[in-house]
């Protein structure tokens, strides 16, 4: 905060006063703001006056303010426009229900407001005013000043929302309505409540109950239940609440996929009539509601009719996304749907299935949003497409004449760790894709973060959610020409002060510690980028856990054979983050680009053609950057050393968790040759490792050498499994095959 000498506007020199008054820093951006140079202070005294329409807006201003500085305000309507010490929320003429003008000066503080949903977002700016104590309880010495100011703003887009995983890990009722103020402090004002998953069913349906008596469970490995579920009545009062703070509520209840809990509590809505257990593993899975049986629709009509009746808004989220076909396949009732209703195929029938489903909505005055898998099989008119498989989605859906929201895996999914998506990432985050005219362009509602939970569990969430959902406030609300990063990235860090002020436990901008190797003869040279230039950082070769006695990181390593570098982060001498961990091989072929016979997915591609060969290693997590991914074809790798050399070992690292359809190869081949034309087979390495066996875990294919050979080529190929075999849940479709690196031995 500044302390400065202020006039009040207008008054004379002789009235001015020593006081701390904090800075402009408002974030999200308005889209325009004048100072005035001059101040208002709140106390005890001042009153809050509000047009008819406004008393919701000024109960809420008056409950935050009483919470921080304990002045107990009382909202009364306005009979006479009060002149002194007065916040007065009037009702203005503006189009845009989000739309405000604030002015702060001497006398008053005034909202002006169409809607109450811009009387909200206002408020909001005025707090951003006030020191970041507002957000905190019980403050005594803080002196509640704002500067002079007039704010006329509105957003760029009107949805903008948060979507939260309550299934994966349940969170508390209480943490929910926590994020209800979040979003609204940061103007944000859609909660995107996903209710229900493979892993648990989270929302009471009366007509129902084994839903949320069996579905809301799951045993995990160690014999504990693990669940939660939400009644009637804590949805009632997580959408009031919501409602409180200007903030829209949307359920997401998932069909025809992501649906074991359900299928568990009631078999006789799929295909085989299981018996199911609530899933405990993370993936997508092929027992879901069953489209040729019309218990399925009479299930969904009446679990909908209750979902409808607990959430006023317009819209509800049917999920649609990774519903495999296999069992809708080999499905009687499906197939004979398919035959009755003149469909092509399952994805026809997927469409069938949403699109009965829309009906019913719309009869209940519902609008629908499904993912963009809704688009296969046929558009259902009037759906909003959430496009999460990047843009295309939404560019379909605009162009066909449907709205889109937007939260590509790119830039919107926040369980993505900050490797893929740090906080400048986001901020760079167009919602209008490229090649749209102006009235598709209109069709773009505005966007979400997506808070997935399978490896969030709720102490995490504010960690991942917080900083980055500040970018993407910015940008789903800011005009494009008012986005400035090195402004944005300043506001951040005074805006981390009210973040305290909330109890908001946030994570890294981006990624404290990042490794950049470089081969450098025979040696690879290692320097460490820092995400954050207050860190000191403490580094062991020797596989122990970094303290601040180890190796203080000041230049490049050089390392000069393989090994695993491991790095603490320290923050005033506290260790801060993770330990960062990299394996590293020195062999061969570093540096050599190899010539690939089948190109690697554009998804993954581990640093590109180099990527085999970088001396990188891969970890456990198959999205760590480091892994280069094959969907349905084989790797078939050529290097050529430049010249004949003695080897003595070749082997190559593959990944495995087939929840994520990915397989080690069925064997092996390594070949060399002194031409590159003639190739002799020196082994096939078999696979010994069951497809079957579950967690995600490396295995290296190993061929040792008697006695080195002697070659400048070298090939190896292994063979993709090509289609998830039949026991799996994604049986049929093509097999990824996940390698990170060929060793060639020296
Ligand atoms: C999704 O991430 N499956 C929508
Ligand atoms: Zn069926």
């Amino acid at each position: 905060m500044l302390a400065l000498l202020l006039a009040a506007c207008g008054t004379p020199e002789s009235t001015e006063v020593a006081i701390t008054i904090p800075p402009v820093s408002l974030l999200p951006v308005p889209q325009h703001m004048e100072m005035k140079g001059c101040h208002f202070e709140l106390n005890a005294e001042t009153t809050i006056s509000y047009a008819p329409e406004m008393e919701g807006p000024a109960q809420y201003m008056a409950e935050i303010i009483e919470r921080a500085t304990g002045y107990q305000l009382s909202p009364q309507p306005i009979e006479a426009t009060a002149t002194e010490n007065a916040i007065v929320l009037s009702k203005g003429a503006t189009k845009n229900n989000e739309a405000y003008v604030l002015s702060v000066d001497e006398h008053r503080v005034t909202i002006d407001a169409y809607h109450e949903q811009g009387a909200y977002r206002g408020i909001q700016t005025f707090f951003q005013l006030l020191p970041p104590a507002i957000y905190s309880t019980g403050q005594n010495n803080v002196q509640w000043v704002a500067q002079g100011i007039t704010v006329t703003d509105e957003p760029r887009f009107k949805w903008r929302g948060l979507l939260l995983d309550c299934c994966r890990h349940f969170m508390e009722k209480d943490f929910v309505k926590r994020y209800i103020d979040l979003l609204a402090f940061h103007k944000m004002n859609t909660l995107h409540w996903h209710l229900t998953e493979d892993q648990g069913w989270r929302i009471e349906i009366k007509k129902y109950p084994k839903l949320t008596e069996i579905g809301a469970w799951r045993t995990l490995n160690d014999g504990t239940n693990y669940g939660g579920f939400y009644t009637q009545e804590d949805v009632k009062e997580v959408v009031a609440y919501a409602k409180s703070r200007g903030i829209n509520v949307v359920p997401e209840i998932e069909l025809p996929g992501h649906s074991q809990a359900a299928v568990a509590s009631y078999p006789h809505l799929s295909c085989t009539g299981g018996p199911f257990e609530v899933e405990t593993e993370w993936g997508v899975f092929k027992d879901i509601y069953c489209a040729g049986n019309d218990s399925t629709f009479i299930f969904l009509e009446d679990v909908l009719t209750e979902v409808i009746d607990l959430f006023p808004g317009d819209y509800i989220h049917i999920g649609g996304d990774e519903a495999p076909k296999y069992r809708w396949e080999n499905c009687s009732k499906c197939q004979r749907r398919i035959k009755e209703e003149g469909l092509k195929d399952e994805h026809e029938l997927q469409s069938y299935f949403i699109g009965r489903i829309a009906t019913f909505l719309e009869s209940k005055g519902k609008k629908l949003i499904g993912w963009d898998e809704i688009i296969e099989g046929g558009l259902v008119e009037g759906a909003t497409v959430q496009s999460w498989r990047g843009m295309e989605g939404a560019i379909e859906a605009v162009q066909h004449g449907n709205n889109t929201i937007v939260s590509p895996t790119s830039h919107a999914y926040f369980d993505y760790d900050l490797k893929s998506i740090d906080m400048a990432k986001v901020y760079t985050f167009e919602p209008v894709p490229e090649g749209v005219n102006e009235a598709e362009a209109a069709r773009v509602l505005g966007g979400e973060c997506n808070m997935w939970s399978e490896r969030a569990p709720q102490e995490t969430v504010d960690s991942k959610v917080f900083p980055r959902i500040l970018a993407m406030s910015e940008v789903l609300w800011s005009n494009e020409s008012k986005r400035n990063y090195t402004n944005f990235h300043e506001r951040v860090q005074y805006h981390y002060q009210r973040l305290e002020a909330m109890g908001v436990d946030y994570g890294f901008e981006t990624t404290p510690v990042t490794f950049e190797p470089t081969f450098n003869n025979q040696s690879l040279v290692i320097d460490i980028q820092k995400g954050m230039s207050n860190l000191e950082l403490h580094y062991t070769l020797d596989g122990s856990a970094p303290t601040t006695s180890a190796k203080k990181y000041e230049t490049p390593i050089t390392l000069s054979g393989s090994g695993t570098l491991k790095v603490q982060a320290f923050k005033d001498g506290n260790p801060i983050g993770p330990v960062f961990e990299q394996t590293y091989a020195l062999h061969y072929a570093n540096g050599i680009i190899p010539e690939l016979t089948h190109p690697y997915s554009e998804y993954y591609k581990a640093g590109g053609d180099g990527g085999l060969t970088n001396g990188v290693r891969g970890s456990t997590d198959f999205r760590d950057g480091q892994w280069q991914g094959y969907w349905g074809t084989n790797l078939e790798a050529t290097i050529d050393l430049g010249e004949a050399k003695p080897i003595s070992t070749l082997t190559t690292g593959f990944l495995q968790y087939n929840n994520a359809w990915i397989f080690l190869p069925e064997w092996v081949k390594y070949e060399y040759s002194d031409d590159g034309v003639n190739f002799t087979e020196y082994a096939t390495v078999k696979n010994s490792v069951s497809p079957k066996e579950k967690g995600q875990f490396i295995h290296e294919f190993f061929a040792d050498f008697e006695k080195p050979i002697v070659a400048r080529y070298v090939r190896v190929t292994a063979k993709n499994m090509g289609k998830c075999p039949d026991w799996h849940d994604a049986s049929g479709s093509d097999a990824w095959l996940f390698v990170d690196e060929i060793v060639i031995g020296r």
